[in-house]
């Protein structure tokens, strides 16, 4: 049975041939309500294939801007514009320009936790799930700029050998999974799986069976005969890990002592009655400027290009 919110969000997705899209760590009555629930690759594939007029991105801005920039003809609307990232705050534009001119000739990588502005400045974009294919097509002789998540810079540094320059952010969600408790925790449960977003400290990662992207960890929780799994991620992904595993016990990875901090303040702006209104005033949007759409979407087509199996040329973007 719907409530009276979910059949209005309905309606209204009929009335706008919109389609609402969300992210794992959504609460579980916006993923159950979605059109669509995934990753930031997934979501962004999704949004630019959809043939609907109006995409709601239930997630944090710079997933509708992503969507915005792959088709900016249609209208693109996330529920609460202070959704942001810590990952998008730690890389603020003028400071990202000064770093990505330091190094001309290296390949800017960037995470797509970032600003339009700062995908405007680089050369391919990547996610969690792509990130190791794209290094893999990176040119061997080319330097990598790595911006805006140390942790995920690292981890593919060590996972491919390459050398990487990174840049100093960290989720601020993610950061806070703690080694120390988590190797007490799996001594407790010797016989659980540990996974781990790339996000987390490589101390934490460290003691992970599996590294991977939102829906890497799932996947493993659905195809893992183990019945007992440790998750360090954001809490939203339990929802679809216990509908997949009912049976399976899972436990969220331990933070410092005392603090229950898993929960992304930003994802967790976005509630039911926004989608509805947003639904409703068709605002608030993601507006781009034309110039900005021009550059910044160059690099996210071609990371979409090395993801979905297309030759890239690495001829420099100019910026
Ligand atoms: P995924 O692409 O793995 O879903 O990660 C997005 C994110 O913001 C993780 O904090
Ligand atoms: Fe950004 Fe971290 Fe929230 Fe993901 S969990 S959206 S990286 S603040």
């Amino acid at each position: 049975m719907l409530t009276p919110i979910e059949k209005e969000i309905l309606e209204l997705k009929e009335q706008r041939n919109a389609v609402l899209l969300a992210h794992y760590y959504e609460e579980s009555e916006i993923q159950d309500i979605a059109d669509f629930v995934g990753d930031s690759l997934a979501l962004s594939q999704f949004g630019r294939d959809s043939d609907a007029e109006v995409i709601v991105m239930a997630g944090v801005v710079f997933m509708g801007e992503s969507v915005k920039l792959l088709s900016p003809q249609k209208t693109v609307l996330v529920p609460d514009l202070n959704a942001g990232c810590s990952l998008v705050n730690s890389s603020p534009t003028d400071l990202f320009r000064k770093w990505r001119e330091s190094k001309p000739d290296a390949i800017s990588m960037t995470y797509i936790n970032c600003s339009a502005e700062v995908k405007a400045m680089s050369d391919v974009i990547c996610t969690s799930s792509n990130a190791e294919k794209i290094v893999a097509s990176i040119p061997k002789e080319k330097e990598i700029l790595f911006a805006p998540d140390r942790h995920l810079g690292r981890f593919l540094e060590k996972k491919t050998g390459r050398d990487f320059t990174i840049w100093d952010g960290a989720c601020e969600v993610h950061i806070l999974f703690n080694a120390k408790e988590l190797f007490l925790l799996k001594n407790e449960h010797p016989d659980a799986i540990v996974l781990a977003h790339p996000e987390c400290d490589e101390s934490v990662l460290n003691y992970a069976d599996v590294v991977g992207s939102t829906s890497r960890l799932l996947k493993e929780v659905q195809e893992n005969s183990s019945t007992k799994f440790i998750v360090a991620t954001e809490e939203g992904i339990f929802h679809q890990m216990k509908k997949n595993r009912p049976n399976a016990t899972l436990i969220q990875a331990p933070t410092e002592k005392g603090c229950a901090c898993t929960q992304c303040p930003y994802m967790k702006l976005n509630t039911l009655e926004k989608i509805a209104l947003c639904l409703k005033n068709l605002e608030p949007q993601i507006h781009l400027d034309p110039k900005l759409i021009h550059r910044a979407r160059e690099p996210l087509e071609r990371m979409m290009d090395v993801s979905e199996g297309r030759k890239v040329k690495w001829e420099p973007i100019p910026y």
